[in-house]
């Protein structure tokens, strides 16, 4: 059995999330909106879960907004929040996932404005740059993320909407997709309006996710339809699912201080015996970053060759580059950064999940030793 580091990617169902979704697996009889006694029965255990996720994050629970997962609910956000006209004005980061990215993209096309928040080497949004940027374009939506995915540094999103807010310049969006389960994260601290989770980042399932927000300001639903989630995303609710995310924002806020102190102690570990490795870059080691993840590269070893021979080796990790129609490409995150494309392109990522073991970052150490050594001594 292989050694699971992609927590990032993909964290595995708690089991007690599991237990509380079987029985809802099993008998599957019944709509949450039908009056009937099975249709209420599934309506209060959905009302139940929303509870326990507008709870973890410190918001109300008519705010949350169940859907398919973060990538939903990051379009919803852009999309739903702002009309598709030249005079609305977006504004996000150059690190932001691919589900804020893209939808930017294509309200860009459909007329509307859009600019990105520079970054600094450590992998932080540049804030002083930003403040002036947020003040000379006065976007209509601000969107940031909590946490990067890839470098796991944290991002300054409390004092952007505090000033956007101050200033009365905008709404602000945060895609808290890999904050949630691994730091305190509290909307009304953060003084956003808006934030994404997904339910498979912090061992509930996959494909449930939610975007909370404050005030009933949806002007278009991504999917109108029937009038569940109060007419704000229509489409007949997946109970289980839904159940295993409210558990899992349950389990998350109960096990934060446990899961934060066991993580942080793991990557020290890891990353005191990696830094041993010559020439090796830790991305954003300087920055606040979440407990569990370490991106990084080894000099002359291209990521993806790394990635498959770990993988052969019996540990699954992420590479840092993406694949476009055969061609390798830089992380976007580390061009954003300023990395050098040829260290970026053998970027590798490792997040930690509470199953990993100290003797496991032993093993890996041990056999990214071996690999580097088999290199040609002029590589080394
Ligand atoms: C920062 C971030 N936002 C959004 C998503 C998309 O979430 P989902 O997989 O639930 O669609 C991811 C997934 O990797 C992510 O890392």
């Amino acid at each position: 059995m292989s050694i699971y580091l992609d927590h990032n990617a993909s964290s595995p169902l708690h089991p007690e999330v599991l237990d509380e979704m079987l029985p809802f697996l099993k008998s599957s009889h019944g709509n949450a909106s039908s009056l009937h006694q099975s249709g209420r029965f599934l309506r209060s255990a959905i009302e139940t879960a929303r509870s326990r996720v507008a709870e973890l994050v410190n918001a109300s629970p008519e705010d949350v907004i169940f859907t398919s997962g973060g990538t939903e609910a990051n379009n919803f956000a852009l999309k739903g929040f702002v009309e598709m006209s030249p005079e609305s004005s977006l504004m996000s980061s150059q690190i932001e996932h691919a589900s804020v990215l893209h939808p930017l993209e294509q309200v860009k096309l459909a007329g509307c404005v859009t600019n990105h928040l520079p970054v600094t080497t450590d992998g932080i949004i540049d804030i002083e740059a930003s403040l002036l940027l947020i003040q000379q374009h006065s976007p209509d939506l601000l969107s940031v993320q909590m946490a990067n995915n890839e470098t796991g540094v944290i991002q300054p999103v409390e004092h952007l909407a505090r000033f956007a807010h101050g200033n009365g310049i905008c709404l602000v969006h945060t895609d808290a997709t890999q904050a949630i389960g691994k730091i305190a994260v509290d909307m009304q601290q953060l003084d956003v309006d808006m934030m994404t989770l997904s339910g498979h980042k912090f061992q509930g399932p996959q494909a449930v996710g939610a975007l909370i927000t404050r005030a009933s300001t949806v002007k278009t639903p991504l999917l109108s339809g029937g009038f569940q989630e109060s007419a704000r995303r229509a489409g007949t609710e997946n109970v289980a699912m839904l159940v295993g995310f409210g558990k899992a924002a349950q389990l998350a806020a109960i096990k934060l201080q446990e899961r934060q102190s066991y993580l942080i102690e793991l990557r020290r570990y890891f990353e005191q015996q990696l830094a041993e490795i010559p020439g090796v870059a830790i991305f954003g080691a300087n920055s606040e970053r979440l407990p569990n993840t370490s991106f990084f590269a080894i000099p002359f070893y291209h990521g993806e060759t790394l990635l498959m021979q770990l993988d052969k080796a019996g540990f699954e990790l992420a590479s840092g580059s993406a694949c476009h129609s055969e061609v390798t490409l830089p992380s976007h995150v580390l061009s954003a950064m300023g990395i050098d494309e040829d260290l970026a392109l053998n970027a590798v990522r490792v997040s930690f999940g509470m199953e990993n073991t100290r003797q496991q970052v032993d093993k890996l150490i041990a056999t990214l030793n071996e690999l580097i050594n088999q290199l040609p001594a002029v590589m080394r």
